[in-house]
């Protein structure tokens, strides 16, 4: 395997544009295999992340020096010299330098004379961008939805906030967390002895946050390797066995009798799209058309989880998405009330439940319901 950094980002770059690879799997794991320094590790993240993130946005910025499109691999290739100098803080010379000798012969003059022409021109924050989109760097159809939930003013806010990194959030016992979810984790309200049930727990975030508080978790995931995850997470943790088991499980069809939980906690599979610093590739994976399968999943899972809970017992619903068709659309049966107290975090009131949009408290942009069961 290669020792140069840039060479390495560019083999990153092409397995997940070409093979489809997640970003945040392929890099830590390409990296494990390297032999490359701590500096020379957190320059490679930078590097894929970054030019993963503003991919449209590179684009755009060497667009305006070419004329006839080039191929896949010499379209990398200045993506990365752009990043690298737009937003990357490389200055000019190294930046065109450096990634011009990442190029085979035959274009090496193209990519010279198009990365020059780039660097030359004005910075990133002084061009006539041909679209919001494109500056923001996301699918027109990502910014649409944005501006329609939010406004365009919080849209642009949101999408300009998801391109930087997320700074990690340690718990006091170790785990790295989005602040929003453990928001989440604190709305459900555990109390020792009680019995919680979380539907969707990998990698166990959550799931182990209730436990710490004394209540005796189950927690479930679809695939049995994520719900591995989970075991190994507790078990890092410390957390005792007792307070918490792992069980591989469809929500959708629960092997547990109805109405055996003080609560449920249901944080769903969902587009991702208020999370998307922290998926560098997602905004190019989601479709449209998963936003409407998803609600479907959702739907069911909520009809599941809700028959599980006791009389008296609670309701919890997330999704790190902002989109009202993943969250507030959805309805809970009969027999149950919405929750309207305000939940602990930097929640806004949204619908019937709660939304933090990414720029509001620098967290991932979350949906949270909470509901009580009446009857
Ligand atoms: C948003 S993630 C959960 C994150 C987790 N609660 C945490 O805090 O670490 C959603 C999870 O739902 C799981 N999932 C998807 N479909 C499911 C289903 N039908 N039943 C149970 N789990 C499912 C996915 O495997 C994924 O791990």
């Amino acid at each position: 395997m290669t020792d140069d950094p840039r060479r390495l980002a560019l083999t990153l770059l092409r397995r997940i544009e070409e093979e489809g690879a997640f970003a945040n799997l392929v890099v830590p794991s390409m990296l494990d295999r390297s032999s490359l320094s701590r500096s020379d590790r957190a320059m490679v993240t930078d590097l894929v992340y970054g030019t993963t993130r503003l991919r449209r946005a590179c684009d755009a910025l060497v667009d305006r020096h070419i004329t006839s499109p080039p191929d896949a691999a010499t379209r990398r290739i200045l993506r990365l010299g752009a990043y690298q100098w737009g937003w990357g803080g490389v200055p000019a010379h190294a930046a065109v330098h450096e990634t011009v000798a990442l190029a085979p012969r035959r274009v090496r003059g193209f990519v010279n004379a198009v990365l020059r022409r780039t660097v030359e021109g004005a910075p990133p924050s002084d061009i006539m961008w041909p679209s919001a989109a494109s500056q923001l760097s996301v699918p027109d159809w990502i910014f649409d939805l944005y501006v329609a939930e939010v406004g365009r003013d919080q849209a642009v806010a949101s999408l300009e906030r998801m391109n930087v990194p997320p700074a990690p959030v340690v718990r006091d016992d170790g785990y790295v967390q989005d602040q929003a979810s453990t928001w989440v984790a604190d709305a459900v309200d555990a109390r020792p002895g009680e019995r919680i049930l979380d539907m969707c727990a990998a990698p166990g975030g959550k799931a182990t946050a209730l436990a710490a508080k004394g209540a005796t978790v189950v927690a479930a995931d679809l695939r049995p390797q994520r719900a591995g995850l989970i075991a190994d997470n507790a078990q890092r943790l410390g957390c005792d066995s007792g307070q918490l088991s792992v069980v591989a499980a469809d929500g959708n069809s629960p092997p547990f009798t109805s109405g055996q939980f003080d609560a449920v906690l249901l944080d769903a599979p969902c587009s991702g799209l208020g999370a998307l610093r922290r998926r560098p590739d997602s905004r190019w994976r989601v479709q449209p058309s998963d936003i409407t399968v998803l609600g479907a999943l959702q739907q069911s899972l909520i009809d599941a989880a809700t028959a599980l809970v006791k009389p008296g017992g609670r309701f919890i619903y997330s999704v790190c998405t902002i989109n009202g068709s993943e969250s507030i659309d959805h309805h809970v049966p009969e027999g149950w009330e919405v929750d309207r107290s305000q939940p602990p975090g930097e929640w806004q009131p949204f619908g019937s439940g709660w939304r933090v949009l990414p720029h509001e408290a620098d967290t991932d942009g979350m949906v949270l319901m909470r509901y009580r069961r009446t009857t």
